[in-house]
């Protein structure tokens, strides 16, 4: 049975107000995405494998199912949040008939592969399978600054959009390839674990000559600052594979990463990081790219 309020919109459009919603899954953040459900007013069903988890939100009035296929039953959304995909599959596996009929989301972060491979198990049954990847911590979920990519089906997705949008505002529709999300995704932690062991390494070079680390965090701010015009120019170099290093060409800037390696060196620090970035640049001027920018070094990744 679904109950589903409608309204329509001043665009004519009929969309759910308040939905039947289960989640699956209730780590740090199934719980937050549980809690932002009940707080957007959504009928929230709830399971966990564990069964002690989530006591606060069975307080504030989710409904705790006794087996994942009743969890399932009881509403006409289902999202899922686990550790990985193969955990997933183990719950979700057994459930094809119960899941039929409704919308599945799993927000389970896992590579692009695995992602193709749950997508083509939901292909195999008919089931309506929206795949998602969470971009934010806990604590942001809910909110305006909240980001998770959505890819898979496209009909789904419009059907739920608003339910969607209060996990998070941020809730792009990347197309119908299922395995879009964790793509996005991937890169996106690319980037952040990328930047967290530079942030570290620089913490640790800055000890090793013993200023302390929040004596230099505020001047970081500088170079966090000068990231989102880096980001847009760095895109635009290599979609176009244009690389004009005018201003900054990339013999200069290996040059600056010998003397961040000498320096970590001289003072016994871990430099495979260091020698790692500079393999690559080296190897993209040894193919011909010192004269442009670092975005050239793309070309030296393969891929
Ligand atoms: N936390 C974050 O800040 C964050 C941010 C972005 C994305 N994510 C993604 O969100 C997902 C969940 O993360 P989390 O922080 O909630 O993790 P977590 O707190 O470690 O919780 C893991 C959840 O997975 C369940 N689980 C693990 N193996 C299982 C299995 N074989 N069968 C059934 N359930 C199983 C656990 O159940 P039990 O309680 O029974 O062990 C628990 O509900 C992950 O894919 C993670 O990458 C998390």
């Amino acid at each position: 049975m679904t109950m589903v309020r409608m309204t329509t919109h001043t665009n004519g459009s009929s969309a759910p107000v308040t939905v039947t919603v289960t989640v699956i899954g209730l780590g740090a953040m199934g719980q937050a995405l549980a809690g932002a459900l009940l707080d957007a007013g959504h009928r929230t069903t709830v399971w966990n494998r564990s069964p002690r988890k989530g006591e606060e939100l069975v307080a504030r009035g989710a409904v705790r199912a006794g087996s994942a296929e009743e969890a399932v039953r009881a509403s006409e959304l289902v999202v899922v949040c686990v550790v990985d995909h193969e955990a997933s599959q183990q719950i979700l596996a057994p459930l094809t008939d119960a899941l039929a009929g409704r919308v599945l989301v799993d927000l389970t972060s896992d590579t692009p592969d695995r992602a193709r491979t749950s997508a083509a198990w939901a292909d195999a049954h008919a089931l309506d399978y929206l795949a998602g990847a969470i971009m934010v911590p806990v604590e942001v979920i809910g909110g305006p600054e909240a980001l998770i990519f959505y890819a898979g089906s496209q009909s789904a997705y419009d059907r739920y959009e608003a339910v969607l949008k209060a996990l998070g505002a941020g809730a792009p529709f990347l197309g119908p390839d299922h395995a879009l999300a964790a793509a996005y995704d991937m890169a996106m932690l690319d980037f952040f674990y990328g930047s967290m062991a530079g942030l570290v390494h620089a913490f640790a070079l800055a000890r090793a000559e013993n200023i302390p680390a929040a004596a230099i965090a505020p001047y970081l701010r500088t170079i966090v600052n000068i990231l989102p015009p880096i980001v847009g120019g760095t895109a635009a170099d290599i979609d176009a594979k244009a690389y004009n290093g005018v201003g900054a060409n990339l013999a200069m800037m290996t040059a600056g990463v010998d003397h961040v390696l000498h320096a970590s060196r001289s003072r016994g620090l871990d430099t495979s990081q260091l020698e790692a970035i500079k393999a690559v640049s080296d190897r993209a001027i040894a193919e011909g790219h010192g004269a442009d920018s670092w975005a050239s070094t793309v070309e030296a990744l393969g891929g």
